[in-house]
């Protein structure tokens, strides 16, 4: 039997209901928020996640899934969803739209060779919201907050919004130069990958999850205390648009993400749910301002997140366990022999046509069986066909719930239906 690659795994039955559920109020939420949706493609040119994630984020490093096509050409499966829809901004020219900022959503499957665990996979899903063209605190407030009111629409209340900023370029250079200062009398302490991040991106140790109880890391300078004005009092924006838009956040001094391209706010979701261990960041994000123009585009502020859809199903499904998923079909209809099942046909389709749920048998089962069936769905409506009806030009309709039944003239039996469900 051939079995699935390791680290994927198969989106059916419960956890497919809850796949749509999510991407559903996601786009919904988007829609409100006037994003459009934007597709780009699962593989990219390598360069692109070098250029973009960075060099030296794990992500790129030790993540990627890498292969030359049959054109000799070098590919990876997107790690992420940022890098190709920036690359998409700048090859399709929408910074010249007359409609800025430029606001897009996407969802869809991303790749990283992880070691596999709950709600860690080596194949996971992303919704994300990125903004191109506007700097304006404000921007960072209504990404924050679109995120957050998705996830509360799903019922998650449980959750922190971790937040930092890494201040702006000349801010990061002389907190790293003094970082390094401070770090390198104590780097025999730190974790091996720690050691190697000293000499490649030094704020990365920050929020190294093998070294987060060393004393030397508590210790540790603080940005904060290296922001110039301009990055500080952005800063300070952003947050008091959050206190307006009532979100809760935490501060968190070591939060500086493990992707390269950050630069300002940078902000996580992280769920108090034990059952999801350390994958329990739901979703994150922050602002990118040089990326644009790292990969050859006009300079173009940015800001945006990603949520893992994968860890979302898990956290609705604890949240839910003791509730059942209504199956919610209106109408089962009964049909055994050809004449029946004509009928059943066709007034299937006009119902459904009439925007209501409606199931016929195609598996030949005696009248019991479809009887049971209907009520396995939890049918709120039966319809009983019989050859004897349709030749008098009757519909018998059998309420589920009262189990009473009606003969319906056959011509109006879809205005019943649809008062009836
Ligand atoms: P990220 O933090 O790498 O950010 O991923 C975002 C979310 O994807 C995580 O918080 C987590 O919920 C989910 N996730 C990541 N890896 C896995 C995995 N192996 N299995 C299951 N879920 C996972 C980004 O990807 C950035 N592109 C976010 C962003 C958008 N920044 C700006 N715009």
């Amino acid at each position: 039997m051939i079995t699935r690659p390791k680290g994927t795994y198969d989106i059916y039955g419960e956890d497919a209901k809850y796949y749509n559920y999510i991407n559903n109020v996601f786009t919904t939420i988007s829609e409100l928020y006037n994003y459009n949706y934007v597709r780009t493609p699962i593989f990219e040119e390598s360069n692109l996640f070098h250029r973009s994630v960075g060099e030296t984020s794990d992500i790129v490093t030790k993540e990627t899934y890498d292969f030359k096509d049959r054109g000799d050409r070098d590919l990876t499966l997107r790690p992420e969803g940022t890098a190709g829809v920036v690359r998409a901004y700048i090859e399709n020219k929408m910074y010249g739209d007359v409609n800025q900022p430029i606001k897009l959503y996407y969802s869809g499957t991303m790749y990283r060779y992880e070691r596999p665990q709950a709600g860690r996979y080596r194949e996971l899903s992303q919704f994300g919201v990125e903004v191109l063209g506007s700097d304006d605190a404000m921007q960072d407030a209504e990404v924050i907050s679109l995120a957050y009111r998705a996830m509360e629409e799903m019922g998650i209340e449980d959750i922190t919004v971790k937040i930092n900023s890494l201040g702006d370029k000349e801010t990061r250079d002389r907190y790293r130069d003094a970082l390094k200062d401070y770090l390198e009398p104590h780097i025999d302490t730190l974790c091996e990958d720690c050691q190697k991040r000293f000499k490649t991106n030094p704020l990365r140790i920050l929020d190294c999850k093998v070294d987060k109880d060393n004393e030397v890391l508590k210790n540790a300078p603080k940005i904060k205390d290296y922001y110039n004005l301009e990055s500080k009092e952005r800063f300070a924006k952003v947050l008091e648009y959050l206190g307006y838009l009532d979100i809760d956040y935490e501060l968190d001094d070591n939060l500086v993400r493990g992707l390269d391209y950050y630069n300002h706010t940078v902000f996580e979701f992280v769920s108090n749910m034990e059952e999801l261990g350390n994958a329990n960041t739901l979703g994150a994000g922050g602002r990118y301002n040089s990326l644009v123009e790292q990969l050859d585009g006009p300079s173009t502020p940015c800001v945006g997140f990603a949520c893992g859809i994968d860890r979302l199903i898990l956290i609705l499904k604890e949240l839910n366990k003791d509730k059942t998923i209504e199956n919610n079909l209106d109408v089962y209809i009964t049909a055994v022999n050809e004449e029946e099942k004509l009928k059943a046909i066709t007034l299937a389709q006009d119902i459904r046509l009439s925007e209501i749920k409606c199931e016929i048998d195609t598996l030949n089962r005696s009248l019991k069986a479809q009887f049971k069936q209907a009520d396995r769905l939890n049918a709120r409506l039966l319809i009983l066909l019989n050859s004897e009806d349709l030749q008098r030009g009757i519909i018998t309709v059998k309420d589920n719930l009262t189990h009473e039944e009606t003969k319906v003239d056959e011509n109006e039996i879809l205005d019943y239906i649809i008062s009836n469900v």
